[in-house]
């Protein structure tokens, strides 16, 4: 098959944080038309991996299909559009999607007709888009994560073309606003924020597939989560790599902690916000948090690592005393602060010494809950060219030890559940037990309880009877 290259990806573009030019170009009302006209009765299926960003980025290309007349599927069997939304962050993620792709392929083998496209942060990359494209010459259409605006123009040029289509272009050009989206939870909501991130920490990959920070206007995102408070949306969460840097980008002289203010006053019961960078959390945005009840108690703070020495070559800005001041001013600011992190054990040549003050830096915090990792060398990154003596075993073990350090804070938490009573937003059927319902607490704890369907999509009272680590079991409280 041959291949049509719109935009191919290039990472020396992806670095660069200069203003870009690029505008986002809409299918003329005759096209789109013509689209419709193809795909009428047709169906699609969107997989996708990875992070928060990642999901919202499938509610926009669901919402944008089923405008244009796609039906969803349930089954990639069903569908004529398969859309794979990739992650890059670790090679493990990187992994699944070899696996899924290697599974789905003789789809289109089978169905000429059939789009099969991979979209996300892997393409981004050109040695893993080169990889991709030799070793799966049934995928017809690859697009980046600045793409999504052009998805009608994209999915029509692979409909109609007999070349493979690549479009990936490195620089991120305007946010586009007022595009469609199917959300996915019908009383949860993901708000975008802030896009891309500028922090290059010399490990992650996102700065480069994810582009530079680019904020949302204040006004557009306020108009979303007003329009989510009167659709009767319970919870929030506002999105971004670093949701601290919000504004800093924009000619606006209000930040994170304003923004954060005019959503809580908008009413809506929960208010969540990921993720937050260390360096950039004000003092201002405690207060923020701490003055309104609908602001949820419960904040991802990343710190990575609790070495100065590692931290200083993760480029992560702060010294383990500055974030652990942070924390102390929080708990101060906050009562009943749940504080949540990732972790990345065997950075390349970390000492035992060094992994044991991460080890320190966990006991001391506290953790209500954490995702821990294993260093993975992303390719173009600054760590990834720094030769590394630690072997992978000696990483693994550490890797385990760590965990069985958070775990005893996290258990002890749960076990101080039990007997009394907590407010839950019922999220559906338990996935673990088909004969109960779960959810969960204000401050993120996975509750599973009997009760009727009808409460999916409510909050209500639930007393802990009995506590597991990663969750809780309790009982309705009728009021
Ligand atoms: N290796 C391991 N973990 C990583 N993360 C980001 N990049 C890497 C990497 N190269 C982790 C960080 C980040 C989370 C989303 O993923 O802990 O906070
Ligand atoms: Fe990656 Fe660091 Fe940006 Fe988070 S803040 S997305 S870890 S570069």
């Amino acid at each position: 098959m041959k291949t049509k290259i719109i935009n191919s990806p290039d990472m020396i573009k992806a670095a660069d944080r200069r203003p870009s030019t690029t505008v986002f170009s809409k299918m003329s009302e005759e096209s789109l038309n013509e689209l419709s006209r193809l795909i009428k009765d047709k169906k699609y299926y969107i997989r996708t991996y990875g992070c928060q960003a990642n999901v919202r980025d499938e509610e926009t290309m669901r919402g944008m299909l089923e405008n244009v007349g796609y039906i969803p599927a349930n089954e990639p069997e069903e569908a004529e559009l398969i859309i794979i939304n990739t992650c890059a962050v670790r090679e493990n993620a990187e992994d699944k999607v070899y696996g899924e792709i290697g599974n789905l392929k003789y789809l289109r083998k089978k169905n000429k007709s059939m789009v099969l496209a991979i979209c996300g942060c892997m393409v981004e990359q050109p040695e893993i888009l080169n990889r991709l494209m030799t070793t799966f010459p049934e995928v017809n259409l690859y697009f980046g994560t600045h793409e999504i605006g052009n998805l009608y123009s994209l999915v029509y040029a692979a409909i109609t073309s007999k070349e493979r289509i690549v479009s990936i272009e490195s620089k991120p050009g305007e946010v586009v606003e007022n595009l469609p989206a199917c959300r996915l939870n019908r009383f949860k909501a993901f708000v975008n924020i802030i896009y891309g991130c500028n922090k290059f920490c010399t490990y992650c990959i996102v700065p480069y597939t994810r582009g530079k920070e680019r904020s949302r206007k204040f006004d557009d995102v306020m108009d979303e989560c007003r329009s989510l408070v009167d659709a009767g949306y319970k919870e929030i969460t506002l999105l971004g790599q670093n949701v601290n840097a919000y504004g800093k980008d924009l000619n606006e002289s209000r930040d994170f902690a304003d923004l954060l203010e005019e959503v809580a006053k908008l009413g809506i019961e929960r208010l969540r916000f990921t993720t937050s960078h260390p360096w950039d959390f004000s003092s201002k945005m405690i207060d923020v948090i701490a003055k309104y009840p609908n602001i949820m108690k419960f904040i991802h703070l990343p710190v990575q690592s609790g070495s100065n020495s590692i931290l200083r070559s993760m480029g992560r800005r702060y010294s383990r005393e500055q974030y652990l001041n942070l924390v102390k001013e929080m708990r101060e600011k906050i009562p009943n602060l749940s504080l949540s992190t990732d972790i990345i054990v065997g950075f390349p040549n970390e000492t035992e010494e060094e992994f044991k003050e991460t080890l320190t830096l966990v006991d001391e915090v506290k953790y209500e809950a954490a995702f821990t990792f294993i260093y993975s060398p992303r390719k173009g990154t600054p760590a990834a060219k720094i030769e590394d003596n630690v072997p992978y075993e000696v990483k693994s073990k550490r890797f385990l030890e760590l965990v069985k350090h958070l775990e005893g804070p996290i258990q002890e938490k749960s076990l101080k559940m039990v007997g009394n009573t907590y407010k839950v937003l019922v999220d559906g059927v338990s996935k673990t037990d088909e004969g109960m319902l779960s959810g969960y607490t204000e401050e993120n704890k996975l509750v599973h309880f009997k009760g009727d369907e009808s409460l999916i999509g409510t909050i209500i009272k639930v007393k802990i009877l009995e506590s597991h680590t990663y969750s809780l079991i309790g009982e309705v409280v009728n009021e």
